[in-house]
């Protein structure tokens, strides 16, 4: 298994040593993993330049897999934009062609009281988000600001999805809802938007191919009020780029922390990248106090979607959920009666479990 290390910047490094600490406990007990390091985001502005090095990008595109961990700072934030951190991680997607985003949303029954909602509404939550990612607002052209014709300046982007694009990530959603609880909600704003009204109409064709999946469709923010008022109405979710990166922060924090979940971006032979769903974090970076829980369960999603191991995946979440269960938390899962402890005994602990 050849792995791309990207840390990249913030907490990125702090986290992304946790999940590499686990993968060589795995290679100690035989598995082949070979891990190269990059730069990546601030880190690939600062020694080359550029957010994303060529020299990155070529290992990513040589390895079987990639992990990073987050990328962003304050200190970025006023460079021209295609200089920017977030540059080079919608880059390298595009890059890799990772079209399709897998962001589970998985509340562990011990972080139930760490949520901000009642534990009637969060409790035995399993939700997948399938986000799709290269296409949508975040790349449509034409985009820019411009002078218009009344000679003040308008900024435009532009939503657009073609066939192709929603055919593949819907078949993605159907397939991931088939070794689930067979239910995909496709969430659109097709009362408003000719982009998702072609969105829906695809995504209905699709779903003649899966007769045993129940598909429905809902309007996003009707979806944004669903999350919160009845989350475990849900099964798959599947939506656009712009869509997927909102609903999927706030599924996010259905869980207790946006620090517990994982993600995977996968192109079409299940090459991927996988990283935290959460960001770089520099207010508290460097500090060792974050949860490395979300890199180190990327990790496990790694196991099950590129290298096809659901034995190991599920000896990491085993793992993880040990960890938890003996009381081990960080601080932003931290509750009366727990045990606090730091980004790397959060990582001791977890490899001591495995
Ligand atoms: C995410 C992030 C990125 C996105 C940013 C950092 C470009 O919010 O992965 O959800 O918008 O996709
Ligand atoms: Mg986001």
């Amino acid at each position: 298994m050849k792995i791309a290390v990207l840390p990249g910047d913030g907490i990125g490094p702090e986290i992304v040593a946790q999940a590499v600490k686990v993968l060589k406990a795995l290679s100690s007990d035989g598995m082949k993993i070979e891990m190269e390091e990059a730069p990546i985001g601030g880190a690939g502005y600062d020694v080359a330049g550029d957010p994303l090095p060529a020299a990155t990008l070529k290992l990513a595109q040589d390895a079987d897999a990639v992990l990073l961990g987050a990328v962003g700072g304050w200190k970025y934030d006023t460079l021209p934009r295609p200089m920017r951190p977030e540059q080079g991680l919608l880059r390298i997607r595009q890059g890799l062609n990772l079209f399709a985003n897998l962001r589970p949303a998985l509340l562990y029954p011990e972080l139930a009281d760490a949520s901000t909602l009642k534990p009637e509404v969060v409790s035995g939550l399993d939700i997948m988000i399938v986000r799709e990612l290269t296409g949508d607002i975040y790349f449509g052209q034409p985009r820019g600001i411009h002078i218009n014709a009344d000679g003040e300046r308008e900024g435009f982007n532009t939503m657009r999805y073609s066939e192709s694009e929603i055919r593949r990530i819907a078949h993605v959603a159907f397939g991931i809802a088939g070794k689930r609880n067979r239910r995909v909600c496709s969430v659109d704003k097709a009362n408003v938007l000719e982009t998702t009204e072609l969105w829906r109409q695809i995504v209905i064709e699709v779903a003649k191919g899966y007769p045993d999946i129940e598909l429905s469709h809902m309007y996003v923010d009707n979806a944004a009020m669903q999350l919160v008022r009845a989350p475990k109405q849900f099964d798959v979710i599947v939506t656009g780029n712009i869509f997927g990166d909102i609903l999927s922060d706030e599924a996010s924090m259905l869980t207790g922390s946006i620090g517990m979940l994982p993600s995977a971006s996968l192109d079409s032979n299940n090459k991927g990248m996988y990283e935290p769903s959460h960001g770089s974090a520099p207010d508290i970076a460097g500090k060792n106090i974050a949860n490395p829980l979300a890199t180190i369960l990327s990790v496990a999603m790694m196991m099950r979607y590129t290298f096809n191991d659901e034995a190991t995946a599920q000896r990491i979440e085993r793992a993880v959920k040990k960890v938890l269960a003996n009381g081990s938390r960080t601080a932003d899962i931290w509750t009366e009666g727990t045990k606090k402890v730091s980004c790397s005994e959060m990582g001791d602990a977890v490899v001591a479990a495995l």
